[in-house]
């Protein structure tokens, strides 16, 4: 996620674009950005690091008074957080600049036309293409709308551009494939943003833009200042409507907590995660591992590296990681894994999972298996950070910035990018026919509706929290993959709910868990599915009659259609049919949902809980 912001009107375009960008900051932070038109020119200004630092920049070298503008804070994908890769991306002339937020799929080709046609790119990102197509197109035809409808036309990919031309100083146009883009209608004036956030202190007039549509706004009086095309310039539908939100709530989307927010787009993090790594013919592409086959072909021993919720992604990691490749897969907290002088070497496959990048745990592990010739994969969300800067290779997950500090869509990207690694180590290492490849790739690109149906279906969940906040205790069971989505459940609620929760292995009750059973102890229970092995479905079923016997209060995590569960299952909450392998992908957000409200209901302090950093920057 970026945020983006436009205007054009009669105020000064800077002012209005940096004060946008401030309440879009949580959107993305690594760098920032801005372009103004003025004098008959193109001035831009763009530092990496935060906000701040671009208005250091303006501080010392000021652009010139205009009131055309754009601007844009980073959540890097491709290219890391610097000043070179920051936006606005200009033309080699200087006249065109734009600003993007997503992926372009189809940029590596585009770049190579461009260069062959004499362009100089000079970053690493998607988005420069776009400046030179504009540029391109804009020579030879009516206007930068135009030229945007016919660059878009060329693009892959999920994208929101705002662009502006020198040619037009009156002028700022925008457009939008799976990627948000709203309008501001003001006052002899216009805004553009990623989100309401950023215009609400000029209008609360708005407009929502479409699928695939162009949007010009004018304030030279042609037209009504704004005109809105589908991508072959057809006047196109759109509604009009009044935010009633205020500013705050206006950065969490309308959510009252960031981590609502969050746990909402888990269906586009998961798309987004998976976008532009599936080739046209379903294959899979990971070009960008930059791991060496040969060397992959070698690993002998994969070690995963992670701490709190990335070490459970971890273990769910582990069963796909074995099945599919059938190389041996160890889980390490990595707080413990240096210090038991783990056995390494030049053939060992060290995988560092980190939403952050920053975990100081993790960092240490990684150097440690570094030093011992292991060959080390960060998977990781925030690009540019530490952890990716000193692996050997990354996978970035494409989740945007995660405010909240109880990890919710970066753990499902994270999983997404764990199952994309051990299908890719099964293609290189030929241990996976091209056809399971694909076949699971299919059903990895179902979850993402998946997961927009359970989070239809949370009401009944909320309902249920509510009533269990007086609680002392609840305790998690789960097996196979399902023991680690039982370990995050519980690890969701203590970090929120700030109560005792523990998850267990269904199959160690009997070894001791069982004396914690006493009447009316909640007890959440996830169900495999009785597609896969009826003996681990079948024995989780009895694990569950057993509870239910001494008292427990059962809240059933299982499949649509399992009827086996009906008769022992106090509260039933049912997700969506999938693979084994990929149930926690779904199975996770009953519970989450579950400890946010629960937590809520408790008054506690949901996107900040206490004792509790994002990052945790120390050992
Ligand atoms: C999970 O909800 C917590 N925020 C915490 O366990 C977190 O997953 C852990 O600290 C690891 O952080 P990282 O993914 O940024 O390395």
């Amino acid at each position: 996620m970026c945020g983006i912001v436009g205007y054009v009107g009669s105020q000064s375009a800077l002012d209005v674009v940096l004060a946008g960008l401030k309440r879009l900051e949580y959107r993305g932070y690594d760098s920032a950005g801005v372009a103004v038109l003025a004098d008959g020119g193109l001035a831009s200004a763009r530092k990496a690091g935060k906000l701040a630092n671009l208005e250091k920049e303006l501080v010392e070298r000021p652009l010139p008074a205009g009131a055309t503008g754009i601007g844009h804070t980073r959540w890097a994908t491709h290219g890391g957080p610097t000043d070179v890769n920051a936006h606005p991306h200009l033309d080699n002339a200087g006249r065109v600049a734009v600003v993007h937020n997503g992926i372009i799929e189809n940029f590596a080709e585009l770049r190579a036309e461009l260069a062959e046609r004499g362009h100089v790119l000079e970053s690493e990102t998607d988005t420069e293409v776009v400046a030179h197509l504009l540029a391109e197109e804009f020579s030879g035809c009516a206007g930068l709308a135009e030229a945007m409808r016919l660059v878009c036309r060329r693009l892959e990919g999920a994208f929101t551009l705002v662009a502006v031309h020198a040619d037009e100083p009156d002028v700022v146009v925008g457009a939008r494939r799976n990627s948000p883009l709203v309008v501001g209608v003001g006052e002899d004036e216009a805004f553009l943003a990623s989100d309401v956030a950023a215009f609400i202190a000029h209008t609360r007039s708005a407009i929502e833009l479409g699928q695939d549509q162009v949007v010009e706004l004018r304030r030279d009086g042609v037209g009504d200042g704004v005109t809105v095309t589908d991508f072959d310039g057809r006047p196109a539908e759109v509604r009009s409507y009044h935010v009633d939100w205020d500013a705050s709530a206006a950065e969490k989307g309308g959510y009252d907590y960031f981590m609502l927010k969050e746990i909402a787009e888990q269906p586009k993090a998961v798309a987004d995660t998976l976008l532009g790594r599936i080739g046209v013919d379903g294959a899979l592409t990971l070009d960008e591992l930059r791991i060496p086959a040969a060397v992959l072909k070698e690993v002998d021993k994969v070690v995963i590296v992670a701490c709190g919720t990335a070490f459970h992604a971890g273990l769910i990691a582990k069963y796909a990681i074995e099945h599919w490749t059938r190389i041996p897969c160890e889980v390490e907290l990595a707080s413990e894994f240096r210090y038991r002088d783990p056995i390494l070497g030049g053939r060992s496959l060290v995988i560092a999972i980190s939403q952050s990048g920053e975990t100081m745990d993790t960092l240490m592990a990684l150097r440690h298996a570094r030093d011992q010739g292991a060959t080390v994969l960060a998977i990781c969300n925030t690009n540019g950070s530490t952890i990716p800067r000193e692996s050997d290779a990354v996978l970035y997950t494409h989740a945007g910035p995660e405010v909240a500090v109880a990890s919710t869509k970066a753990f499902l990207t994270q999983l997404v990018a764990c199952y994309l690694v051990a299908l890719y180590l099964g293609q290189v290492r030929g241990t996976k026919w091209g056809d399971e490849i694909r076949a699971v790739i299919r059903d990895l690109a179902d979850i993402s509706g998946e997961v927009e149906r359970v989070l239809e279906t949370m009401e009944p969940v909320r309902t249920l929290a509510r009533s269990l906040s007086d609680k002392r205790t609840v305790l998690f069971l789960g097996r196979h993959v399902g023991y680690p989505v039982a370990l995050e459940g519980a690890l969701k609620l203590k970090e929120l709910a700030y109560m005792h929760a523990e998850g267990f292995a269904a199959g160690e009750l009997k070894h001791g868990p069982i004396a914690l059973i006493e009447d009316d102890v909640p007890v959440v229970v996830i169900v495999p599915s009785p597609k896969g092995r009826s003996v681990l479905h079948d024995k989780i079923v009895s694990n569950i009659q057993e509870i239910r016997a001494r008292g427990a209060r059962t809240i059933v995590i299982a499949e649509e259609g399992d009827e086996a569960v009906v008769p022992y299952a106090d509260h039933l909450v049912r997700i969506p049919a999938t693979p084994t392998l990929l149930q926690p992908l779904v199975a996770a957000v009953p519970l989450q949902v579950f400890a946010c409200e629960l937590a809520t209901a408790r008054g506690n302090e949901v996107d900040q809980p206490r004792n509790l950093a994002k990052s945790v920057t120390v050992e």
